[in-house]
């Protein structure tokens, strides 16, 4: 929270007077008197086959159960309502692929693609409650994998295609998946990603995989093991595609509201990634309403949501929550600055996009360029911005704002995890914005920033941020580890929800998120374990131990510095440095990629033997290194 004396940031008229959401307060007042009765009116916007007995049931808390015993399917509210209707003939999705290459679907098309890849899993044995691990580029296959995944009851789990044929293993494993979904490569920068190789690797040591989907995207020679692998486009040609009734439908899966819709995979405190298991009913409900009020979608606006599906904002708010609304997304294959930086500008202007999703990192980056790419293309078709995964600072808010936004747009920075599902905090456009606050809680999210002990914090005073009740898109457990997930969320304060982050309240209630309070970093938004990248280091033959730390970066918000102690007969050197960094990005993932290695021979350890990260922080800021009364020797 700058310290200045800051004036707020009033909306537009025309974004006010055209806005979802006029009756805020009194929404507010609903939701806080009435939680239940508030989400079950946004309930009850969607299609059930079943109704539910209670909204809510917290008798097993923090096992939470949302509409319980209601039942639909996510995919009959994405789609299957929508080609009853008039707008079948909308435009579902438009695509774009980083050569230039252009897709569209409209909601019957959508539908289509669907209904036969369900129609081919359904043949490959999958059932309700399977799971299957995606892992692909950014291509509409994508999505349409997911959907159809979630159409016949199994459970998908998608793997960002950035990550290491090594973390894909990890995660196929933990969730014992039986199918693998990939394409032969993606395209980005320019160069191919080569996604299928990776899954060969990863497959070498995954036995419970029994077929793997390969989509043709970029067309380069890959390896097809006979009896496992099967080329998507040929396997749509078989009659088996058209389902059994012919004519290429496919009968949607009725779901209980609580059975599980998908696990994604993030880092935590320990080494192993958990997996963050989503359902049907609760994730619909609260991903469409917030997509809806914050973000206003109109029937005739086209969104950008920039992020890959691989993540959780691609899965609310790329896929889900856009068709939920019946809305026209757009999605890019490729980077932000291929070939110039100016492409991200070039189709905001070439497809009339009105609302705008991006991250603070790909903000701070596209930046440096100037403003002159921007300036470039014309923008009016904006409405609204938007800002997610990590605090944005005044200086990138205020460029975006007036650059991209011609001081017209307001920004919505949203806060929110994995595990919330769905925006929490967050402004809606109708609200005064302060540049870097994510302002205040969504209707009927109510939170807290409390001391150790579980005292409310005074104004301005830094504190945990925890939030005081349950919401519809929460997650339900982590998958195969309900311990953990207790442990993890619920047990530092019984009874509330622990989010990882530290914040602060201002003068005018608004709430300013401070960053991570355990042994996570955002790297460019993405969340990467310290344990995970340690484990990572010392897998490396010539490493002894190592420790990470998060340090200040200016285009990715936080990088990651690594000490490490060579084992005894190894000594420093250039080639070991960079072979190392080399190891950490071929077994995570180029994402996880040191920034910084320094070779030492001792690191500041506590009695116990742990690792004083804040120690090692502290030293290199140039800052006091606090109480060390329990470092060793
Ligand atoms: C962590 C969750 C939620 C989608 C992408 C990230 C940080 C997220 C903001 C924001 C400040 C933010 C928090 C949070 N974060 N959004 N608007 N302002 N910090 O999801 O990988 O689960 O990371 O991202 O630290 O705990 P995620």
């Amino acid at each position: 929270m700058p310290a200045e004396k800051r004036e707020l940031v009033h909306p537009s008229p025309s974004v006010v007077a055209a806005a979802n959401v006029q009756n805020l307060d009194e929404l507010r007042r609903h939701a806080a008197n009435d939680l239940e009765g508030f989400w079950a009116e946004r309930a009850r916007e969607f299609e059930w086959s079943q109704p539910w007995d209670r909204v809510l049931d917290a008798s097993k808390a923090p096992f939470f159960k949302w509409f319980v015993g209601a039942r639909t399917n996510i995919v009959h509210n994405c789609l299957d309502r929508h080609v009853r209707t008039a707008r079948r003939n909308k435009l579902a999705l438009i695509w774009e692929g980083e050569k230039g290459d252009v897709r569209t679907f409209s909601y019957h098309a959508l539908n289509r693609e669907v209904c036969m890849f369900a129609n081919i899993l359904r043949s490959m044995g999958v059932k309700k409650g399977d799971r299957v691990t995606i892992y692909m580029g950014r291509i509409p296959e994508l999505p349409i994998a997911m959907l159809a995944c979630a159409k016949i009851g199994a459970v998908h789990s998608v793997v960002f295609g950035g990550f290491s044929a090594e973390a894909l293993h990890g995660r196929i494993e933990d969730s014992q998946s039986n199918v693998v979904i990939t394409c032969d490569g993606g395209w980005m920068n320019g160069k191919i990603v080569e996604l299928k190789k990776m899954v060969d690797e990863a497959l070498k040591r995954s036995p419970t995989i029994e077929h793997v989907i390969v989509v043709k995207r970029t067309g380069q020679e890959v390896q097809m093991e006979a009896g496992r692998d099967y080329w998507l486009h040929e396997l749509m040609q078989l009659p088996i595609a058209r389902g059994q009734s012919g004519g290429n439908r496919c009968e949607t899966e009725q779901m209980d509201a609580e059975d599980p819709l998908f696990l994604l995979y993030t880092s935590g405190t320990t080494g192993k990634p958990k997996a963050i298991l989503h359902t049907h009913g609760g994730y619909m409900v609260g991903t469409a309403t917030t997509l809806k009020w914050v973000f206003d979608l109109k029937e005739e606006d086209r969104w950008w949501c920039t992020a890959d599906p691989g993540w959780i904002t691609g899965h609310s708010y790329l896929v889900y929550g856009p068709l939920l609304l019946g809305a026209t997304s757009f999605m890019y294959e490729g980077a932000p600055t291929y070939p110039y930086p100016n492409r991200w500008w070039s189709m905001i202007e070439k497809y009339g996009i009105n609302v705008f999703y991006t991250a603070p990192t790909a903000i701070r980056g596209l930046m440096r360029f100037g403003e002159a790419w921007p300036n470039r293309h014309d923008l009016s078709g904006l409405r609204l911005l938007g800002s997610v995964g990590e605090p944005i600072n005044p200086e990138a808010w205020r460029w975006y704002h007036r650059v991209i936004g011609k001081e017209r747009c307001p920004i919505m920075d949203t806060w929110w995890q994995t595990e919330t599902g769905m925006f929490m905090i967050t402004p809606l456009p109708v609200m005064d914005l302060d540049p870097g606050s994510a302002t205040l809680p969504f209707p009927g999210v109510e939170v807290d920033i409390l001391d150790e002990h579980g005292t409310p914090v005074a104004t301005g005073e830094e504190g945990y941020l925890v939030i005081k009740r349950p919401w519809p898109a929460m997650l339900r457990t982590i998958y195969g580890d309900p311990d953990r997930y207790v442990q993890q969320y619920w047990s530092k304060y019984p009874g509330l929800y622990f989010t990882g982050d530290s914040a602060r309240r201002d003068e005018n209630g608004h709430l300013w998120i401070i960053g991570r309070v355990d042994d996570v970093i955002k790297v460019s938004g993405y969340r990467l374990g310290t344990a995970e990248v340690e484990s990572a280091l010392v897998s490396h033959p010539a490493v002894a131990e190592a420790a990470v730390i998060g340090i200040a970066h200016e285009v990715k918000g936080q990088a990651i510095h690594a000490y490490i102690i060579l084992r005894s007969g190894q000594t420093p050197s250039e080639e070991l440095h960079d072979a190392v960094i080399k190891h950490v990005a071929h077994e995570l993932g180029p994402i996880a990629k040191p920034e910084k290695l320094t070779f030492v021979t001792q690191l500041p350890k506590t009695r116990s033997g742990k690792i004083m990260r804040r120690v090692l922080k502290a030293r290199a800021q140039g800052l006091p290194e606090g109480d060390i009364s329990t470092l060793e020797e």
